[in-house]
């Protein structure tokens, strides 16, 4: 096998293959056709537990109900639509989804203006379309239509900015379940197991609005944003260390303190929603959307500055710096939004809170 050790980032089923096998090995009720494990082994893989003597580490956190909803959604032949804010895990429960069910989560599209319907269904190897005519050699196979032929799930992200014609495509596929290709004189007809996991974020809407007869062909799981505090701080913390124990960066810096986790996400929770999380004080918000995700990403850096040019803890100076760049998107909005924050609700917040408040102000 190849050296994946230098690979930036594996797929889900690669990371977590040992987990992976020993649900599979542990394996107690029936498996759906076209799946590697049962519905409740997914779970497992998805929200944490056992399988055997292996510990199955939580990859969502969160509705435990939520997860039961979109694999149940799997076994039937209804397509599955993760909808939400930026960074509430659409993509990540996509992925791994995929990886439990099929072993394989790389059969995406990733949505934008410029998909074609093309990238949805087939196109040509042009070289050889020309010198020998439309033959199945000279065929580029698109994910969704692999996972047709295979019986396997495929993923469309960000379907919501697709255009109209490419989100049509879609449609005829998934209410045919085939696929014809009239250049060959065939129709592949979707084996059993195949399905569609699309994304779309709230936040796109307009873009390209979904279409009714889409929607009504998806099954739509709706991904919160994290519910308390506490529930934030521990989906930070767990994939803090996960990350930078892949990038390496536990080597040199400390993973965060839990206070640090703390203020980052009050933070960005106060921002996020306009008033203090009490409620007794209102502030201005943001321009950009202050998610889950960007506080992982933060304290990522955060370790990478205090191990490469700090003593391997994150200060309060590396903090601040992490801080404004994450917050002020729109240097004017933001800026003041930011400053105001600054001096209505951090400075008035005690001693706790002082180091991180001078060292955020004296950016300003
Ligand atoms: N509830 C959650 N449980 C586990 N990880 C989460 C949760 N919410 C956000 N994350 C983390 O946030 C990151 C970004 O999520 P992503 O799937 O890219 O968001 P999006 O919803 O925009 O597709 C991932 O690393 C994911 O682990
Ligand atoms: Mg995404």
């Amino acid at each position: 096998m190849a050296d994946k050790t230098n690979l930036q980032r594996l797929p889900a089923e690669e990371l977590f293959q040992n987990e992976l096998n020993a649900l599979m090995a542990a394996e107690k009720y029936p498996v759906p056709a076209g799946w590697r494990m049962s519905p409740r082994s997914v779970l497992t893989y998805i929200c944490g537990g056992r399988a055997g003597d292996t510990p199955i580490t939580p990859k969502y956190i969160g509705h435990q109900r939520l997860v039961e909803i979109a694999i149940a959604t799997l076994v039937t032949d209804r397509a599955l639509l993760l909808i939400g804010e930026p960074g509430t895990a659409k993509s990540w429960l996509s992925e791994h989804l995929c990886a439990a069910i099929n072993g394989d989560s790389t059969r995406v599209i990733q949505g934008t203006a410029g998909t074609t319907e093309e990238q949805i269904r087939y196109s040509w190897n042009y070289a050889m379309l020309i010198a020998q005519g439309p033959s199945p050699a000279a065929m580029l196979k698109s994910p969704v239509y692999r996972a047709m032929e295979e019986g396997a799930i495929a993923r469309v992200e960000e379907i919501s900015r697709c255009a109209s014609e490419v989100q049509d495509a879609l449609i005829s596929i998934l209410s045919e379940k085939r696929i014809s290709v009239p250049e060959l004189s065939v129709e592949v007809p979707a084996k059993k197991g195949f399905s569609v996991i699309a994304t779309a974020n709230t936040r796109d809407k307009g873009v390209n609005e979904m279409s009714a007869a889409l929607r009504r062909r998806f099954n739509i799981v709706v991904l919160p944003s994290p519910e308390s505090l506490e529930e934030e701080m521990e989906i930070v913390r767990s994939r803090v260390e996960q990350l930078s124990a892949g990038l390496g960066l536990d080597l040199s810096a400390q993973l965060p303190a839990g206070d640090v986790v703390e203020k980052v996400c009050t933070i960005f929770r106060e921002l996020r929603s306009g008033q203090t999380l009490d409620g007794a004080q209102k502030l201005k918000g943001t321009s950009g959307v202050l998610s889950t995700a960007e506080a992982i990403s933060l304290l990522a850096n955060s370790m990478a500055l205090a191990g490469s040019f700090g003593g391997g803890t994150i200060t309060d100076r590396d903090l601040a710096a992490a801080l404004q760049g994450a917050v002020i998107k729109d240097e004017d909005k933001d800026g003041v939004a930011w400053k105001e924050y600054l001096q209505n609700i951090m400075k008035k917040r005690g001693s706790r809170w002082l180091g991180l408040y001078k060292e955020c102000a004296e950016l300003l």
